[in-house]
């Protein structure tokens, strides 16, 4: 199991698409195990986008981060952190392709709705950035059985 670090970003929590994105989540049978809604502050942007600092777009996309309130959330599953990324789609709202989330819900290139963590090594730092000990939860879904074939003695 991987566990990613998603962050919907301030223009899908002001556009009312919260509960949309994470239904989409939930409908290809990831597990939510932590959400937070809270305002970024400057510093904990510039630390978790810290490997873009001082490029071209690095003040806009803090002050953007920063702007108003987003919804954090460590999501689980058998490949999590590629199907996510997958799921968001390309970086730039006009270039996601239809069915992604970036691809269905924007068109800008700076305003596009979710982060989601883009390694095994980002998402251990990312879930570390925005959740303390004990805020992402481990519990069984009753319907693992049926979201993963486990016949073979292997979930997959
Ligand atoms: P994110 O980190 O937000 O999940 O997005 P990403 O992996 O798809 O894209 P990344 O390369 O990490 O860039 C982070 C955010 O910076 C903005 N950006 N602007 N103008 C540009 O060339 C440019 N490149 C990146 C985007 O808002 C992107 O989400
Ligand atoms: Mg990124």
């Amino acid at each position: 199991m991987e566990t990613s670090l998603l962050i919907l970003k301030p223009d899908a929590v002001q556009r009312g698409l919260m509960g949309r994105i994470v239904s989409r989540l939930e409908d290809k049978g990831l597990q939510i195990v932590g959400v937070k809604l809270m305002q970024i502050s400057p510093e904990l942007a510039a630390t978790h986008y810290k490997d873009h600092a001082g490029k071209g777009f690095y003040n806009g996309l803090v002050g953007f981060m920063t702007s108003s309130p987003v919804l954090v959330l460590a999501v689980r599953g058998i490949g999590a952190i590629t199907i996510c990324r997958n799921m968001m789609g390309a970086t730039f709202g006009s270039k996601a392709v239809a069915g992604t989330i970036r691809g269905d819900f924007g068109v800008s290139n700076s305003f596009n709705l979710i982060h989601g963590s883009d390694s095994p090594e980002a998402a251990a730092r990312e879930l570390g950035l925005f959740f303390k000990a004990g805020e992402v939860l481990d519990f069984p879904r009753a319907s693992d059985r049926w979201v993963y074939d486990s016949s073979s003695g292997k979930s997959e």
